[in-house]
């Protein structure tokens, strides 16, 4: 079956071809257990959870952190996608309809409930800081995780070492994004290289952008 990511008139992090790389990378797996770093303004967990209840009906979870606008953890070393720094959009309609008619930030935790509330049963959204609320999450049964949050090599990092502590030997998967040549960020690169070469982690680089995990 193939699965069209939409973009759902909102922004997100996978443009263009990219959201349904991820969608075929994601239908490669079926997980049941979904987690997300970084939702942004949700329309990767939309079309996550539209895929995932396709395949599962009721019987999938999602679970999404984010600053949600909130306070980061870390000092100033965090390195943010340029399309992040401000609710502007290259189309003046959604500018209009997002900045004046609605007055609505999409990146807030009010948004993106609203946005997934026919998924209300399936879905938890957390606000916080990854460096300090990851660790507080039950993550034993996540089957695949989306890395896409903090962008430095330090999140990165402890991202990945919480992950693992959880997940180690269980066979999940853990798709990071910003890897690769296509959208890379070098704190990313180097954060990933060194956490799978210090810990013997299977790595494979899909579509020349997104680094695969098992751990
Ligand atoms: C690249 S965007 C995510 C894009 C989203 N996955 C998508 O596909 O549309 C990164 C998100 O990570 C969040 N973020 C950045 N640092 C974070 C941190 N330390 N903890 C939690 N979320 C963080 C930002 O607020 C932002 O919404």
């Amino acid at each position: 079956m193939k699965f069209k990511y939409k973009s759902f008139w909102r922004k997100s992090g996978l443009k263009g071809k990219w959201g349904n790389i991820y969608l075929e990378h994601l239908s490669h797996f079926k997980p049941i257990n979904f987690l997300e770093i970084g939702v942004f303004c949700g329309v990767t967990a939309r079309n996550t959870c539209d895929y995932l209840n396709k395949i599962h009906g009721d019987k999938f979870s999602y679970i999404g952190i984010d600053l949600f606008g909130g306070k980061k953890n870390t000092a100033n070393n965090e390195v943010e996608p340029d399309f992040l720094k401000d609710q502007k959009f290259s189309n003046p309609f959604k500018n209009l309809y997002y900045n004046h008619i609605l007055k609505e930030n999409l990146n807030s935790i009010e948004s993106n409930t609203k946005f997934l509330k026919k998924y209300k049963k399936n879905v938890k959204l957390i606000a916080g800081d990854t460096n300090s609320e990851l660790k507080k999450i039950n993550l034993s049964n996540i089957d695949y995780t989306f890395l896409d949050g903090g962008h430095s090599y330090d999140t990165v990092t402890s991202d990945l070492e919480i992950l693992y502590s959880n997940l180690k030997g269980k066979n999940k998967i853990v798709l990071c994004d910003d890897y690769g040549q296509a959208s890379m960020i070098t704190e990313v690169k180097s954060a990933i290289d060194d956490f799978v070469n210090k810990n013997r982690i299977n790595l494979k680089v899909i579509k020349d952008r997104f680094a695969e995990l098992t751990f």
